[in-house]
């Protein structure tokens, strides 16, 4: 057993979609949370930029002796995951490979698609591990860079997000694919307009739950879990002013978001 607590990072909000799904999956847990909200998005920035942002980050975490990391950023593990893992000895589980599992075992025609930021979909991060998993399944990717400043401003239900889906997302529907994975942490906030365009015969993978799953599974393995019977605090650090975090994610996680502290990473 371990008392210490799990360690979820992301470029801002979006994360805050994986942190509900571990919250609601190991409520004895307590979590620390970074929101790079200084320099999100990271889908726009090189590998190079995101693996040294990403170092920054674990570094971080690792110092309030956290006892796993998620990366739920897509575009972070998409192009940092491997460097972390060289780099520091705790369980770093990303959000790329259990969400190309559940499209895998959801999608009936084998026609996948999936969206994310432009360093995601560059990356083809998830069409290497869907193919890993199943070479039949046809895979086809598009970048949506426009969906994280729309979720980092809180309009994810409005005429602009609506509009924004519709350009971005027709094109997939009539190339037939029956699963769409949303390849990047904000996108969940934005369901609602996606699922209008994409309409309801399409099955939404959102690497969320599955991400919660898999590191129930690893601190069950390593022994780590805390007692069912404790109650779960949660801390939440922001690269810049907290305001904007604080609305958006208070309104996503229900008004119980708390204390949220500013810090510089790059001092
Ligand atoms: C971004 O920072 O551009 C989006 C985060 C993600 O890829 O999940």
């Amino acid at each position: 057993m371990s008392w210490k607590a799990i360690g979820i990072f992301d470029s801002g909000v979006g994360g805050l979609t994986v942190l509900k799904e571990i919250v609601k999956a190991l409520p004895q847990e307590d979590t620390i949370y970074l929101g790079d909200t200084a320099r999100v998005p990271y889908g726009t920035k090189s590998p190079e930029t995101v693996i040294r942002y990403a170092r920054q980050i674990t570094e971080f975490l690792v110092g309030r002796d956290i006892k796993l990391l998620v990366v739920a950023c897509n575009t972070a593990s998409a192009v940092a995951l491997d460097s972390l893992n060289e780099a520091f000895s705790i369980p770093i589980v990303g959000v790329i490979e259990p969400g190309a599992r559940r499209a895998v075992s959801v999608t009936k025609t084998g026609k996948v698609a999936v969206i994310g930021t432009e360093g995601t979909v560059k990356s083809s991060a998830y069409t290497k591990a869907i193919k890993r998993l199943s070479s039949d399944v046809q895979v086809v990717t598009r970048a949506c860079p426009l969906f994280v400043p729309l979720a980092e401003e809180g309009w994810v239900d409005n005429e602009v997000a609506r509009l924004t889906a519709r350009s971005y997302l027709e094109g997939l529907r009539e190339d037939g694919v029956d699963t769409l994975v949303l390849g990047c942490t904000h996108y969940p906030l934005l369901k609602g307009v996606i699922e209008e365009v994409m309409g309801s015969d399409v099955v939404l993978v959102d690497s969320a739950e599955e991400t919660a799953r898999t590191v129930a599974g690893i601190l069950a393995d390593h022994d780590l879990l805390r007692p069912v019977a404790e109650k779960g605090n949660h801390h939440y650090f922001v690269t810049d002013v907290p305001a904007g975090f604080i609305r958006v994610g208070n309104r996503f996680l229900g008004g119980d978001l708390g204390d949220v502290y500013q810090v510089n990473l790059e001092q």
